[in-house]
Parts: C-alpha cells; sequence; structure tokens
C-alpha cells in the first residue's frame, strides 16, 4: 500500500526548529504500573519545565485513550498498537522540537523497544516510575484495582496481564522511598545536558 509513497523533503530541519525554541528535543517516557504515580511526576517535571521556559507537551494513556486511540482495547496486539501510535505522534513532536513527556503502563519490553527504534534511541529517554502491585493497590486512585479483583476489569495490569519491568531504564524512580520534587529533580539533573545545545 506504501510504494507509491513517496515523502517530500522539507528545507526546515529538526536542528533549526530546536535552535529556535533554544533547548534540545526529546522524548521522556514512564513507564510502570496503573497508579504509579507515572502522569503526577511527569505534571510535577513539565510544571518545572515550564518554568525555565521550556517547550512541552505531555501525552497520557487515559487522556490518549479517549481520542486517538478509542478504537483499542487493552489487549496485547491492542496495546502494542496503541504504544506505537504514541511513537509516532511522540516522534513527530519532537521533531518539531518539544520536550515530550509520555505516560503509559506500556507493559511489553518488546512495545518499549520499539518505541526507542521509531524515535531514535539519541532522544528516548526511559523512565521506570517503580511502585510495587502492593502499593498500586493499596493506592487504588481510579479504583480500578477493585474492579480488576472483582472480575469486572479483564486483561489488568498486574492482577490478570503482565507487567515486564525494565531492566535497563536510564531513571528508575523509586516512588515508595522518595518524594515527587526528588524525582523530579532526578530527572532534571539527567536531562540537563540533553536541553542544552
Ligand atoms: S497501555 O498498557 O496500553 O500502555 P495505557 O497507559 O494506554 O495502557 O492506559 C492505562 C490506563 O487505562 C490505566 O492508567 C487505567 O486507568 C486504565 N485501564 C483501564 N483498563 C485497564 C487495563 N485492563 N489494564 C491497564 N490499565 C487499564
Amino acid at each position: 500500500m506504501q510504494e507509491n509513497v513517496i515523502p517530500h523533503h522539507f528545507n526546515i530541519t529538526q536542528v533549526q526548529r530546536s535552535s529556535l525554541k533554544k533547548h534540545g528535543a526529546f522524548l521522556l517516557w514512564f513507564t510502570g504500573l496503573s497508579g504509579s504515580g507515572k502522569s503526577t511526576i511527569a505534571n510535577a517535571l513539565e510544571n518545572t519545565l515550564y518554568q525555565k521556559g521550556i517547550h512541552t507537551y505531555t501525552l497520557d494513556g487515559d487522556n490518549v485513550r479517549e481520542g486517538l486511540n478509542n478504537n483499542l482495547s487493552f489487549s496485547p496486539e491492542d496495546r502494542t498498537e496503541n504504544i506505537r501510535r504514541i511513537a509516532e505522534v511522540a516522534n513527530l513532536m519532537v521533531d518539531a522540537g518539544l520536550v515530550v513527556l509520555a505516560s503509559f503502563v506500556s507493559p511489553y519490553e518488546q512495545d518499549r523497544e520499539n518505541i526507542k527504534k521509531i524515535v531514535g534511541a539519541n532522544r528516548y529517554i526511559e523512565i521506570f516510575v517503580n511502585t510495587s502491585i502492593e502499593e498500586c493497590e493499596r493506592r487504588d486512585v481510579k479504583g480500578l484495582y477493585a474492579k480488576a479483583r472483582s472480575g469486572e476489569i479483564d486483561n489488568f495490569t498486574g492482577i490478570n496481564a503482565p507487567y515486564e519491568a525494565p531492566k535497563s531504564a536510564n531513571i528508575e524512580i523509586d516512588t515508595q522511598n522518595i518524594t515527587i520534587e526528588e524525582a523530579v529533580s532526578i530527572i532534571l539533573n539527567y536531562i540537563e545536558e540533553k536541553l542544552s545545545l
């Protein structure tokens, strides 16, 4: 189907867009169980980046599944497609010169490897928000763990669907031992070099 599609090459490059914005562009990918704190940390980090004059955008599982990906379920195949589409969208946004923060459970190692391929290893930073299943279930902010336990939700990550924990994430945040502010500063430290041109 794609054999007659010939990409057009435009004059303005990613490097030029970044120099206009005066900072680097890359993807910060938050992975972890539902309720682990991905969106909370991403939100706090985006606030700080905004104060520093960094152009950002946040993509979040619950939000994207209401729009772009509202035809996808939580089957393994649909999760793969969910992550692939987000990676392609994030790639466009990084090309546009943004620092993109993406919070998705993204439970499969292979899907996360695919993000790295789509976006490019040097523009992909994986952040494992490591909160134990026991703690996520205890917090149960959205009441979804209770529903999954009672059999109301199938394929719920950590209960009756797998979570393949990253073995070599760029950053690991142990939310049971550090505060949100500490998490933000760990990430800021890590990206400092990538932010400067
Ligand atoms: S992913 O696995 O495809 O990456 P995604 O991050 O988009 O998942 O969506 C996860 C969010 O959807 C969770 O935070 C939770 O609020 C909600 N959700 C609803 N059903 C499920 C389920 N079966 N497994 C995981 N999360 C679910």
